[in-house]
């Protein structure tokens, strides 16, 4: 039997999501949206692709969740995007309640599911859902790392003209702007970054990394990025449906590595069929340590405003 996997939010994200699933045959898609149409016209257009593309996966969507029942993962990406000018914790009030609630209905139907957060502010909305979801912590993780480290090795292989699959790195934090890009442990095929470029240069694609989600929501004004995104979940998806244990900068539940305690913060995590199956702790540098602990300072700020709301 294939895997099955819902997709919340049929937008720009959910909708790319389900079409890369689709592509790379993972699983079952059920796209599920709370505007009538847009997820069964979505799912049944990304199924009208198979044909052409020779993949044979069910694609269905629908506006309740009882089609979602025993999802293997269910992807949140349910939610306002930013428009210029927002930062990603202005849209924290308008999208926790959207994330709880697909939260109740996914596990109400998926107790068993395993759930990847999209939506922002992304580490307070992954919060949210372990929060609803009363989950193990293995259980609940969102995307966040991939998508920046991603955009850190296109612009490393843009400055040194290379390919960009010789980038290795890993961007740490929350998802935001204190986000912590390790450029120590960067490198082009083993060879540190440092020896490549000089302080300037690498200190000007730490910053253009940082801004990197901003830079596109300026150019198309009315929301923000979904291709990136969506690729990046996807990695997620795929390396838990194979179980093949990537080690990817994931949204984790810290409870004392990196002396950070009930929070979720990007680190390197293995992901395999169980979920999270380990968070590594690697040694930082002091500077990096207090980069990371002030980034999680900024996720705590979220957190303690949604735990007066909901008190
Ligand atoms: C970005 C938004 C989606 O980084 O957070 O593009």
């Amino acid at each position: 039997m294939r895997k099955k996997v819902t997709v919340v939010g049929a937008g720009n994200v959910g909708a790319n999501c389900a079409l890369r699933i689709a592509g790379k045959e993972l699983a079952d898609v059920v796209l599920v949206d709370v505007v009538e149409g847009i997820p069964q016209g979505k799912g049944l257009d990304i199924l009208q692709s198979g044909p052409v593309e020779g993949y044979d996966v069910a694609l269905t969507g629908a506006n309740d969740y009882a089609a979602t029942a025993d999802s293997d993962i269910v992807v949140i990406t349910a939610g306002f995007p930013r428009k210029p000018g927002m930062s990603r914790d202005d849209l924290l009030m308008a999208n926790y309640d959207i994330v709880r609630t697909a939260t109740e209905q996914s596990v109400k139907y998926s107790p068993n599911a395993i759930l990847i957060l999209v939506t922002n502010p992304l580490d307070a909305m992954c919060w949210t859902a372990h929060q609803v979801s009363g989950f193990p912590r293995h259980r609940v993780m969102g995307m966040a790392g991939i998508l920046d480290t991603a955009r850190f090795r296109t612009f490393i292989a843009q400055e040194l003209n290379v390919s960009m699959e010789s980038i290795s790195a890993m961007v740490l934090g929350g998802h935001g702007d204190t986000m912590v890009p390790l450029v120590r442990l960067t490198s082009v095929s083993g060879i540190p970054l440092s020896e490549l470029l000089d302080e300037a240069a690498i200190d000007r694609l730490v910053q253009r990394t940082r801004n990197g989600g901003a830079e596109i929501v300026k150019y198309l004004k009315t929301g923000s990025a979904y291709y990136a995104p969506s690729a990046a979940t996807v990695e997620m998806v795929e390396s838990i449906l194979k179980d093949k244990k990537k080690v990817l900068p994931c949204a984790a539940c810290l409870e004392g590595e990196y002396g950070i305690a009930g929070l979720f913060v990007g680190v390197p995590v293995k992901i395999g069929a169980g979920g999270i199956e380990k968070i590594y702790e690697i040694q930082l540098s002091a500077g990096e340590n207090a980069a990371l602990r002030k980034s999680a300072a900024a996720v705590q700020e979220l957190v303690d405003v949604l735990k007066q709301k909901t008190a």
